[in-house]
């Protein structure tokens, strides 16, 4: 084989390679073009297009940021306590500290170091009273203001 020869060889080696590297890059785009939009997975089974699990963080990152979002433009006390608190605090059910009852919350205040320590225990729950008071997405600071507005300290 003179030289010439050998060189057109190794080119066309080259060129059949390449083609046949284009075709598979070609093919999965195929694929990646006629794959159904949404895919059902049922329970128990792997699924194939479940989301990559940064996916899901990213979605819990936004669900996060709107729930900051609403934290942050502050409800005040009475927009907390009315929707959260009033039904057990209204009422003094299950011996909850009465709404306007300013003495039996002044000597819990007491007993806790002030309403900075009431909060705590209202952030932690305790006994009958649920933690946060069930406004799970509440700053202390709006369960602060929910305090002070049924307290009236
Ligand atoms: C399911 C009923 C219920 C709901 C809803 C509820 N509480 Fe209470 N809470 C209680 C009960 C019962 C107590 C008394 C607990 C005890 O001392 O045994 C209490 C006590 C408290 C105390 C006094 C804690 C202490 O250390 O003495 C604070 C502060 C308080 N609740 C805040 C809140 C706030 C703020 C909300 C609304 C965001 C709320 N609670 C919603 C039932 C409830």
């Amino acid at each position: 084989m003179n030289l010439i020869k050998k060189i057109l060889l190794a080119q066309a080696t080259v060129l059949a390679l390449w083609a046949a590297s284009a075709q598979a890059t070609t093919d999965e785009d195929i694929a990646q073009r006629i794959k159904p939009v949404g895919e059902v997975c049922v329970q128990g089974q792997e699924c194939a297009n479940a989301p990559a699990p940064a996916a899901v963080a990213d979605v819990a990152d936004v669900a996060d940021a709107g729930a900051a979002a609403t934290a942050s433009a502050g409800r005040s006390g009475d927009e907390i306590y009315s929707k959260y608190c009033t039904v057990c605090h209204g009422t003094g059910l299950m011996n909850a500290p009465k709404t306007g009852d300013s003495a039996d919350w002044q000597a819990r205040a007491d007993a806790k170091g002030g309403l900075d320590g009431i909060l705590k225990t209202a952030i932690s729950g305790i006994n009958a009273m649920p933690p946060k008071g069930t406004c799970s997405d509440c700053t202390d600071d709006e369960l602060l203001g929910a305090i002070k507005s049924m307290s009236g300290l």
